[in-house]
């Protein structure tokens, strides 16, 4: 299916690995010239090499933290050079690690840390990137949150409040964008199996509790994503698509 989107310029904030860098690869297969932000550079090197050695597209990389506001002004100034984008992927950093129950977690430290990257850090990202698609009459927001945002999963409190937050944020978004032609929409993952996901200890009991009895790929989130980025998907704002294999139990 031709999505409708080769030329256009997408921004992937988080984009060097993992789930980020699947979302890069589709959308570069699909003709989309891409601006890729995360912290080390030389990891964005290697990704725009292995990115440019495969697809005909432009790719443009650029470091810095989601956390600081000088880093997010200078990504936007870099987007303005090239000419503006008309897709934002928000993925966010993963939250502290190891997991704790609500009470276990009593220090600041690790609250802050999430707060700031998780929240602060696509609030940031929202308001300083989107304007460039409203002027432009054209936009996709498409975010990566957590199947967590709609069923609260054992020991991810310090994610979970924080990606509500980014919720309700995409949903004001998608209200006040609508009228200029720019959509906003999440997809939420559930045991996709991502390097740093494989990693985590429990990783067969995770697995073992998806009803389609296998963890996510992260060329099917990508798809989500394309799909969302895609002419074809003009009429849907302000959804959420659950990528969890069936986790959720919730109707709605
Ligand atoms: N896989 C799943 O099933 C699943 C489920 C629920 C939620 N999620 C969420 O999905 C997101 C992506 O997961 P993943 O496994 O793909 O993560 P990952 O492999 O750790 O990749 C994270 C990406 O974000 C960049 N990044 C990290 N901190 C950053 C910062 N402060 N500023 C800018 N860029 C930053 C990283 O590059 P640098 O380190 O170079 O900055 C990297 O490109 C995470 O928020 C995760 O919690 C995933």
């Amino acid at each position: 299916m031709e999505l409708g989107i080769r030329g256009k310029r997408a921004l992937v904030v988080g984009g060097s690995q993992g789930l980020g860098l699947a979302v890069c690869e589709r959308l570069a297969a699909e003709g989309v010239n891409l601006l890729v932000f995360a912290r080390d550079m030389a990891r964005l090197e290697v990704c725009r090499a292995n990115l440019c050695a495969t697809h005909p597209v432009q790719v443009d990389v650029c470091s810095g933290d989601i956390t600081q506001a000088t880093d997010v002004e200078r990504l936007v100034r870099y987007a303005q050079d090239l000419g503006g984008i008309q897709i934002l992927v928000l993925n966010t950093p993963r939250p502290p690690s190891p997991m704790r129950d609500f009470l276990d977690e009593q220090d600041e430290a690790r609250w802050d840390q999430a707060y700031q990257q998780q929240l602060h850090g696509a609030l940031l990202v929202l308001r300083k990137v989107v304007p460039l698609m409203v002027s432009s009459g054209w936009g996709r927001v498409i975010a990566i949150t957590s199947a967590s945002i709609k069923q609260p999963m054992p020991r991810h409190a310090i994610s979970g409040i924080f990606r509500a937050g980014v919720q309700v944020a995409l949903k004001h978004l998608a209200m006040e964008v609508a009228q200029h032609g720019v959509t906003v929409n999440a997809v939420a993952p559930a045991t996709v199996l991502t390097p740093t996901f494989s990693s985590f200890h429990n990783l067969e009991q995770r697995i073992a509790a998806v009803p389609l009895r296998r963890a996510g790929r992260p060329e099917e989130l990508a798809a989500a994503v394309a799909f969302l980025a895609s002419e074809h998907a003009g009429f849907i704002t302000g959804e959420n698509i659950q990528l969890d294999g069936g986790q959720t139990r919730s109707l709605l």
